[in-house]
């Protein structure tokens, strides 16, 4: 029978994904690693619809990192190609569906073809106005904040960080409240280093390629039962609460 699907007494505005264990998965059924990603872009596309249908409003995934380049040569190339297929095969439902696509990261040293799939997948789901996607690809927490910076220095604008903030990839969208990483690994690996300053998160130790609706539901669960304080006292942010407990 199938599990209905949990209440959640609050769902996160902004997960963020660090979609890892790809490459574990395919060796684990003798695969080559590119057979992992693949299944990968099917895991992302049943988590885009599964956040979209729990009401989460912007999801950002991690897809390539800026030192994903020192990978073999073969496994890069596998991967630029997966996304420019990807892209073909997904904008048009991705349109249809009402979602916002923006890409999050560098565009220097990707393929003309890659450049153009990312613009053009941009321009057409540029009118929707459902969920926001960023899909961070050639993307790392270290590069944001230097060409934020230089962006700053270039407007002779004063470095703050509301001012570093407005410059940062990301600033079209409020931070992460939700930071989920699979494959069992509790690192930041270079994601969102600015961004992520208050975000909770959640490790899990799915690889991606398994992590279905149910294990997003364990994090929404995990995420409805944190209390956020942001450097404030459990009196100030949940008073009845802390009266209770008293
Ligand atoms: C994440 O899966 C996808 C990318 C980094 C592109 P991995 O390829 O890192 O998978 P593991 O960690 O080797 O299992
Ligand atoms: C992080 O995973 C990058 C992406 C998921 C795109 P990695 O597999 O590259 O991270 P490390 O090398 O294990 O830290
Ligand atoms: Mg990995």
């Amino acid at each position: 029978m199938k599990k209905s699907r949990p209440q959640l007494p609050s769902v996160p505005h902004h997960v963020a994904i660090v979609m890892d264990g790809n490459g574990r998965w395919a060796h684990r059924r003798l695969l080559p690693r590119v057979a992992g990603h693949r299944q990968g872009v099917e895991s992302l596309r049943r988590c885009i619809r599964a956040c979209a249908e729990r009401g989460v409003k912007v999801l950002t995934v991690f897809a390539f990192s800026s030192e994903n380049w020192n990978r073999p040569s073969d496994e890069v190339s596998g991967l630029m190609d997966l996304l420019a297929t990807a892209l073909t095969r997904e904008v048009p439902e991705l349109k249809s569906a009402g979602i916002r696509l923006h890409f999050v990261g560098s565009r220097t040293g990707l393929s003309d073809r890659v450049r153009a799939g990312l613009t053009a997948g941009e321009a057409e789901t540029a009118d929707n106005s459902g969920m926001v996607l960023n899909v961070c690809f050639n993307y790392g927490g270290r590069w944001d904040i230097a060409q934020a910076a230089a962006r700053v220095a270039e407007a002779g604008e004063p470095m703050t960080e509301e001012s570093l903030g407005r410059a940062m990839a990301l600033a079209h969208v409020p931070d992460p409240d939700l930071l989920i990483r699979t494959g069992g690994e509790q690192r930041i690996s270079n994601f969102l280093l600015w961004q992520c300053a208050y975000s909770e998160l959640f490790f899990s130790d799915h690889l991606w390629p398994e992590f279905d609706e149910a294990a997003l539901d364990d994090a929404l669960m995990a995420f409805a039962q944190r209390e956020r304080r942001f450097g404030k006292t459990s009196a100030q942010v949940a008073p009845n609460r802390s009266q209770a407990l008293a």
